[in-house]
């Protein structure tokens, strides 16, 4: 049964402390650091973009397993946090950091080799759009890792009884549809079936390579996850796995040489390239065709772009008004919710 793709829905994580919930839980990052050395493992990367950085949990890593490192997401502060952590390490790969929609990517077809997008997959309604656009930015034959939360799992399990606790009228995650919804939590929370993610994968223009898990050593210590790595690709609709990390590549071959970065950028609104901008410095200009503005500054470019049907949704400042930004609907949640989106994630694994 097939249910959701739902409008572009846009989830800035800007106010929203995210690093507070990620406290305590550094073994979650060195385990998915693990899964994401064993995934690229052997593939030289020149040019990796990180889809949806956050506050930089995983760039550090990803910075060092290519030439060439590119990190976007919406929100800005945490972009600002990764540029200073990474020059303050010297970190050898970092090129480039921008204030970007995943929807619309501000790049040339064909800029990088590898893409990697953790756990941003499930705040995605549309994935058509977002996989598409993925691979439209990668080369042919070009590596996506992609996280995603499957349904049913002991994972979504745990958030079926919650919901049902706390009286949330979202629907079951074990019942039979291939996709749901269960949020918003404070963002849309979207799980699909194993099944479901491969084929929209598969129907963005990528062949599936393998699948790796992890999750069942949160709810048994003893566990020997490291070598069940590579379960999930002999059982892909395994409830055991509540995060999956799913590498594809992009269909077709190529080896040829990506331009270079300089020369990679283009209007995420009408898609024109921008020519040659300088990595150094700063500069400043309107689209050429459309006269979408973008800037780059001190390292970090802004070229965000929100259609007028996207939905976006951000957190409230505490005591402050709303945050309207986006011309379509926008969707605001208040940082102080009753809902308590740190308890959520901490036990529900959605961040
Ligand atoms: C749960 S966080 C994951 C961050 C990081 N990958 C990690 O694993 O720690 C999701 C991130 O995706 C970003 N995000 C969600 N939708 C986005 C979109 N359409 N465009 C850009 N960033 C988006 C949010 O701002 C947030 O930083």
């Amino acid at each position: 049964m097939a249910s959701h793709p739902g409008p572009e829905s846009v989830s800035s994580y800007e106010g929203y402390d995210f690093r507070r919930m990620w406290a305590g839980r550094e073994a979650v990052t060195e385990l998915e650091s693990g899964l994401v050395k064993t995934a690229l493992a052997g593939a030289q990367s020149d040019r990796l973009l990180e889809a949806g950085t956050g506050f930089g949990r995983m760039s550090p890593l990803l910075a060092g397993l290519a030439e060439e490192y590119v990190g976007v997401d919406l929100d800005p502060s945490g972009l600002r946090e990764i540029r200073d952590r990474l020059r303050a390490k010297d970190a050898r790969g970092l090129r480039l950091l921008g204030r970007a929609n995943l929807f619309h990517l501000p790049f040339v077809s064909g800029a990088f080799r590898t893409v990697v997008s953790i756990r941003v997959y499930h705040h995605i309604r549309d994935p058509a759009g977002f996989l598409g656009e993925l691979a439209r930015v990668l080369a042919p034959g070009g590596l996506l890792l992609l996280s995603y939360t499957p349904k049913p799992t002991i994972g979504t399990l745990e958030q079926d009884v919650r919901g049902f606790l706390h009286s949330r009228p979202t629907g079951l995650t074990w019942d039979r549809s291939d996709s749901r919804e269960c949020g918003p939590d404070p963002f849309p929370i979207v799980v699909s079936t194993s099944a479901r993610v491969r084929r929209d994968v598969r129907t963005a223009g990528f062949e599936v390579v393998r699948e790796l898990g992890e999750g069942p050593e949160r709810i048994a210590p003893w566990w020997p996850i490291r070598s069940l790595r590579g379960g999930t690709s002999t059982f892909p609709g395994s409830f055991l796995f509540p995060t999956r990390f799913l590498l594809a590549r992009r269909t077709g071959t190529g080896d040829s040489p990506l331009p270079s970065l300089d020369r990679s950028f283009a209007c995420p609104r009408c898609r024109a390239p921008t020519g040659k901008r300088s990595l150094d410095g700063s500069w400043a200009f309107p689209c050429e065709k459309c006269a979408l503005p973008m800037d780059f500054r001190d390292g970090v470019l802004d070229a965000a772009f929100l259609p007028s049907g996207a939905e976006q949704w951000t957190i409230a400042p505490p005591n402050g008004p709303p945050t309207a930004r986006a011309p379509g609907g926008n969707r605001t949640r208040d940082a102080t919710s009753s809902d308590d989106p740190i308890e959520e994630v901490r036990a529900g694994r959605n961040g």
